[in-house]
């Protein structure tokens, strides 16, 4: 394996697509939902694109499984680039930032995930390739080391992070898109969980749909993964179509709650509730309490049971609420 296949991969030049392949939507208009996103970014890139400019560089937000990938490669098919993936972490060393830029040709993207864990030194390199497309590399050691720089090809940058807060300030600015993606309503869940089925050849009733969608916290990641064990189930028992009745006895086996909390969920929210009587308590606190990185429940956990209002954040720590109390059927303490 080259330097090169190690830190960056084509998807498009893999023949076989994976299943997960297969449900990520090729362009804007099949990306469901994240509305506000989606208008922003397509007057951009047709700008870019009448210009006849790269699109400049984007960095996309927001909790995992939300499609900040997907809109990666939306971003690189729209504008007839090539997707070049690569994530901080596996990007060590400023050479190896070196070997990716001067590989890039003209208009292609640049997909580098975790963006918010490329190292210092790292970052660097990174500014005059984002801001003037040039690269200073410094040819040998000591007195006679010189800088010499080198240009690259106008390209597309896009990040992704699950940690906004952790971009460092220099880097977060040469970005001239910010987008933060939300979680999705209902609605949008329902749609993409039959769009879903379509690609698996599977007929998914409107009921059943909805039930996948209300159950999937928000995020596509979860409703397409719930319809597979969904759809699991009802194969196995010789269904022609995925009803309401089949969706629900499915989702219970898979002890998926009615809001789509799942243990840990369910830890986190109890011990906030009884052990900490409803807070409030410190992350660190509650985190090492169930047996969590304190990471993990910042950054999967937490966004999504603030959104449903089940907790809030204080300056003192996390609360539980009474939307809270109630959905576990607990009295609120000072209710
Ligand atoms: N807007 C969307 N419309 C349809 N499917 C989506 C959308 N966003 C995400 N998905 C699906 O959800 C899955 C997770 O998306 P991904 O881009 O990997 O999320 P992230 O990179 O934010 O963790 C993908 O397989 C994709 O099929
Ligand atoms: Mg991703």
């Amino acid at each position: 394996m080259t330097l090169d296949d190690r830190l960056v991969s084509s998807e498009a030049t893999n023949t076989e697509l994976t299943s997960e392949q297969q449900l990520r939507p090729a362009t804007l208009h099949d990306y469901i939902g994240q509305k506000n996103v989606k208008d922003n970014l397509s007057v951009f890139m047709e700008a870019a694109k009448l210009r006849g400019e790269a699109l400049d560089h984007v960095l996309l937000y927001g909790p995992p499984g939300l499609g900040k990938t997907t809109l990666a490669s939306i971003i690189a098919a729209e504008m007839g680039g090539e997707l070049r993936t690569t994530s901080g972490p596996a990007i060590e060393r400023a050479g190896d930032l070196a070997a990716i830029l001067t590989a890039l040709e003209p208009g292609d993207v640049l997909f580098i995930d975790e963006i918010h864990r490329l190292n210092r030194v790292v970052e660097e390199v990174l500014y005059p390739a984002m801001e003037d497309f040039c690269l200073d590399i410094v040819i040998g050691k000591g007195p006679t080391a010189r800088s010499v720089r080198l240009d690259l090809p106008p390209f597309t940058l896009v990040g992704a992070t699950t940690r906004a807060g952790m971009i460092s300030a220099p880097l977060r600015d040469r970005f001239g898109v910010l987008s933060r993606l939300e979680y999705y309503n209902p609605e949008d869940l329902a749609q993409i969980v039959q769009r879903s089925a379509n690609v698996f050849d599977t007929v998914l009733s409107k009921e059943a749909g909805y039930e996948l969608a209300r159950r999937s916290r928000g995020t596509p990641r979860i409703a397409n993964r719930l319809l597979k064990r969904v759809r699991d189930f009802s194969q196995v028992n010789g269904e022609s179509i995925i009803s309401l009745e089949s969706a629900s006895t499915a989702l219970e086996k898979l002890h998926v709650d009615p809001l789509g909390l799942d243990h840990i969920d369910d830890k986190l929210l109890k011990g906030m509730m009884v052990q900490f009587k409803g807070g409030p308590v410190g992350l660190e606190t509650i985190a090492a309490t169930i047996g969590e990185e304190p990471d993990t429940i910042e950054e999967v956990y937490e966004p999504y049971l603030l959104q449903i209002g089940f907790i809030q954040r204080t300056p003192r720590g996390r609360v539980a609420t009474p939307l809270c109390y109630d959905h576990f059927g607990l009295e609120f303490p000072n209710g």
